[in-house]
């Protein structure tokens, strides 16, 4: 069986030890973002439970993580297909999947939470794990676009609360942004910087500012792509087009709105809204509105600006 039961991983993880490196990961969230940081945390000799609120979509996780894995191994092992085979067989071994987050962070060095992006449902995550991780946990959340500040103040560890922020497709992008909050604890700062390198990734610093870096240069530029298209200033494939062989992205706008999810992009840009009305970069965009009305989510969903197999 490729995905352990979490009992027998919860056995196998009783030694952390405080101060020592981060061993036992908690993923909070199987979508997107939470299967890849599992995957690549497993890969990396972590061992890893992942947590979502129904073993349907945890069945849906192991499979895309298993899939992804594959293809991984396809390149790495290019010329060794059985020693790629053992490789996504260890590294399965080291997930196993928990409807309940309760009880698996009662063992565990660092939670990293990649739910939906909305203030309230992660607020109430970390103040409902807080009452029962231990004391030297650290809690961190993989949020685009909402202050690391405000999720923390839901819980009575805002020293041991950081933003980790990771990138998607998780296994192929190589940065993750840490983030220290003003209440971030040098301590657990480096702890989050140490973690990432050990996942094999490219971590930079940066401040609770909304979107960290990247998204603050990524966001507005994709809806200002959608703007574009609503004044008839360009078909959708055009722009995409026009911004792989013009400017050198590896896809163009609405390829990369499909492959973030639109309603993660419309969370993002209703929450900065909110918070600073009069910029017009971050004013929402009516045809976004209107696809994540009708359930067009992007490549999640088989549909967004396109249609996806
Ligand atoms: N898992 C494992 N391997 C993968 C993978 C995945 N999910 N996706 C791609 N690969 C690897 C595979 O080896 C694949 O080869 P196969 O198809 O034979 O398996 C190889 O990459 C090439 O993939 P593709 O042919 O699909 O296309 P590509 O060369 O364009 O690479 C890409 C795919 C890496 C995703 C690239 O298109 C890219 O970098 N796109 C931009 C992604 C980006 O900007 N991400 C940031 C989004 S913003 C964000 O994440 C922050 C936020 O908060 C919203
Ligand atoms: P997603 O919709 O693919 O997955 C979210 C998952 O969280 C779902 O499976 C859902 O069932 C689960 N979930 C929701 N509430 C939960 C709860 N209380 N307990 C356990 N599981 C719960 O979303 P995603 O794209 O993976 O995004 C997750 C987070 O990562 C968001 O904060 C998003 O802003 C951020 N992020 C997204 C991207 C991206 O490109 N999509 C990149 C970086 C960061």
């Amino acid at each position: 069986m490729a995905f352990f039961t979490h009992q027998i991983v919860r056995s196998l993880s009783l030694s952390c030890v405080r101060g020592a490196a981060i061993k036992h990961v908690t993923v909070i969230g199987g979508g997107l973002m939470g299967s890849g940081i599992a995957q690549v945390a497993a890969a990396t000799g972590h061992v890893v439970v992942l947590v979502d609120t129904c073993e349907d979509i945890l069945k849906k996780s192991a499979k895309g993580i298993e899939g992804s894995l594959k293809r991984v191994v396809k390149k790495k092992f290019a010329d060794k297909p059985e020693a790629g085979e053992e490789f996504v067989q260890k590294v399965l071994q080291n997930i196993s999947t928990s409807t309940d987050a309760a009880s698996v962070v009662k063992n565990t060095d660092l939670v990293v939470e990649a739910i939906v992006e909305n203030l309230k449902v992660k607020r109430d995550l970390f103040s409902a794990l807080d009452k029962v991780a231990p004391e030297n946990t650290i809690f961190a959340s993989n949020t685009s676009s909402l202050p690391i500040a405000d999720i923390a103040s839901s819980t009575g560890r805002v020293d041991r609360f950081g933003g980790l922020h990771f990138f998607n497709p998780v296994p192929m992008m190589k940065l993750v942004e840490v983030v220290q909050a003003p209440a971030t604890s040098q301590e657990t700062f480096d702890a989050l910087l140490d973690f990432s390198r050990a996942l094999g990734k490219h971590p930079v610093s940066c401040k609770d500012t909304p979107g960290f870096i990247v998204n603050r240069l990524l966001v507005p530029y994709l809806i200002e792509a959608v703007r574009l298209h609503e004044r008839g200033h360009g078909s959708k494939e055009d722009i995409d087009v026009a911004m792989k062989l013009g400017a050198g992205y590896p896809m163009g706008p609405f390829e990369l709105l499909d492959y973030v999810g639109l309603d993660t992009s419309k969370f993002i840009i209703d929450g900065w809204n909110e918070m600073d009305p009069e910029n017009p970069l971050f004013a929402p965009s009516p045809l976004l509105n209107k696809l994540v009305s009708e359930g067009k989510w992007g490549k999640k969903t088989g549909e967004g600006f396109y249609k996806h197999k």
